[in-house]
C-alpha cells in the first residue's frame, strides 16, 4: 500500500562509467570549481589513484589546492578539524572525497566546519545546518556505504568513544563519480563487508516504516544487483561488470536509505563499531539476519517479497517466504566466510561477551533505533546480540 505521504529529493548528480575518475573535470568547470581540496586515506594515496585524478583535472585547467591523505578507518573529529584547517589555509573552494565511507563522511563533516560558524557539537543530529555548504564531489573506492548520495555522515567522537551522526539536506554531495576501475584493488574481505553494508541498507530501507514506492524500487534493485554480483566480485576482483554492479548497488541503496532510513541492524552495528572498532560492514554482515528475525513478526510480508529479488522460490505462505529469505542471508554469510574469512559471529570480530549489555544500551540510544519497524527494547536487543555472539 502506498503511504499517505512520502517525499523523494535527490539533487546529487550521479555519473558512472569505467575510467570516469580521470575524465570528469568538465563537471567541476560547470560548477565553477577552480581550487578543490582532496580528502583521502593513505592507502588510496599510495595506490596512485589520487595522482591520476589530479592529472585528469589538470587537463581541464583545474588545480588542486591541497591533498589531505590521513583519513583513518572510523575517522574522528580531530581529523575533521585538520581537514577544515587545511581547507582554510589553502583557500579551497570545494572538496573532493576519494575513498570509502570514512573518507566521504570526514569530508562531509569538515564541510560543516568550513561553512558554519558554531562548534561542531551544535550540528550533531538532524536538520541543524543553516546554509548550503561548499560543493562536495564524492568518488567512492569501496562499494557499500552509499555516502556519495546520502544526507548523513557518521564520525567517531574520540572523547566519548561514540559514533555521532549528522543528517541534513545540505550534506547531500553535489556530484558522485562512480568508476568501477577504482574498486578492483579492494581486498576480498573489504569487498564482502562493504557489499553486505549496501545489502543491509537495502533490506532495512525496504522494511522501514518510512519506505515509499521510490525507496522500495531502489532497495529491490539493489538486492538484485548484489545477488548477481557480490560473490563474483569477491572471487574475481578484476571483473569490471561485477564491480560496476556493486558500485551501482551501493549508490542505489544509499539513495533508498537516505529516504527510508535504517533500523535495528545499524543501531547495533554503530554501537559495536564505536565501542569495539568492528568495521561497519563486518558488523552489519554479522547482524543482518538477526535483525531481520527481530523484525520478522511485524513485517513478514515485506521480508517475504524479497524472495523475488534473491531468486529464492516463494513459499506457500508469507511466513515461509520470509523464513527462506532470512535463511538465504545466512547462506550468503556462510559463502562469504568460506570465500574470504568474513566473520560470522560477534565473538569472531573481537567483541567480548561481557560487552554485550553495553552494546544493547548503546543501540537503544542510536538514531537508527527510531526507524525500526518493531519497537526496540533493551532486553530483546541483548538477547539478539547474544544469539549473534
Ligand atoms: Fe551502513
Amino acid at each position: 500500500m502506498i503511504p499517505d505521504f512520502f517525499q523523494f529529493h535527490q539533487p546529487t548528480k550521479v555519473i558512472a562509467g569505467a575510467g570516469l575518475a580521470t575524465d570528469f573535470g568538465h563537471e567541476l568547470a560547470e560548477l565553477g570549481i577552480s581550487r578543490p581540496v582532496i580528502v583521502c586515506d593513505p592507502i588510496v594515496r599510495k595506490l596512485g589513484v589520487v595522482d591520476r585524478i589530479i592529472a585528469g583535472l589538470a587537463e581541464t585547467g583545474i588545480t588542486v589546492g591541497a591533498v589531505f591523505s590521513d583519513v583513518p578507518p572510523n575517522s574522528e573529529l580531530a581529523v575533521v578539524r585538520q581537514v577544515a584547517a587545511l581547507f582554510a589555509q589553502v583557500g579551497g573552494d570545494s572538496l573532493i572525497a576519494i575513498g570509502g565511507g570514512s573518507t566521504m563522511d570526514t569530508a562531509k563533516v569538515a564541510n560543516i566546519l568550513i561553512t558554519e560558524t558554531g562548534d561542531i557539537s551544535d550540528y550533531v543530529g538532524a536538520e541543524l545546518l543553516t546554509q548550503p555548504l561548499k560543493p562536495l564531489i564524492c568518488i567512492p573506492t569501496t562499494a557499500g556505504t552509499g555516502s556519495e548520495v546520502t544526507r548523513v555522515a557518521v564520525i567517531l567522537d574520540e572523547a566519548t568513544q561514540t559514533k555521532i551522526s549528522f543528517s541534513d539536506r545540505f550534506l547531500l554531495p553535489t556530484l558522485a563519480v562512480l568508476d568501477p576501475e577504482l574498486t578492483v584493488t579492494m581486498p576480498p574481505q573489504v569487498t564482502a563487508a562493504t557489499g553486505m553494508d549496501a545489502l543491509t541498507h537495502a533490506m532495512e530501507a525496504f522494511i522501514s516504516p518510512q519506505a515509499s514506492p521510490f525507496s522500495d524500487a531502489l532497495a529491490f534493485g539493489t538486492m538484485q544487483l548484489i545477488q548477481r554480483s557480490l560473490l563474483t566480485a569477491v572471487y574475481e576482483p578484476h571483473n569490471l561488470a561485477a564491480r560496476a554492479d556493486m558500485l551501482t548497488a551501493a549508490c542505489m541503496a544509499g539513495t533508498a536509505f537516505t529516504h527510508a532510513m535504517v533500523g535495528v541492524v545499524h543501531a547495533m552495528s554503530h554501537t559495536v563499531g564505536g565501542l569495539y572498532h568492528v568495521a561497519h560492514g563486518v558488523a552489519n554482515a554479522i547482524l543482518l539476519p538477526h535483525g531481520l528475525r527481530y523484525n520478522l513478526e511485524v513485517c513478514t510480508a515485506k521480508i517475504g517479497q524479497m524472495a523475488h529479488a534473491f531468486g529464492v522460490p516463494a513459499g506457500e505462505t508469507e511466513r515461509e517466504s520470509a523464513d527462506r529469505v532470512i535463511a538465504h542471508i545466512d547462506s550468503l554469510k556462510a559463502a562469504l566466510h568460506t570465500a574470504c574469512g568474513l566473520p560470522m559471529r560477534l565473538s569472531q570480530a573481537g567483541v567480548p561477551e561481557s560487552g554485550l549489555p553495553a552494546v544493547a544500551a548503546g543501540a537503544m540510544m542510536d538514531g537508527a533505533s527510531f526507524y525500526n519497524p518493531r519497537p526496540m527494547d533493551e532486553e530483546s536487543i541483548l538477547m539478539t546480540l547474544q544469539v549473534a555472539f
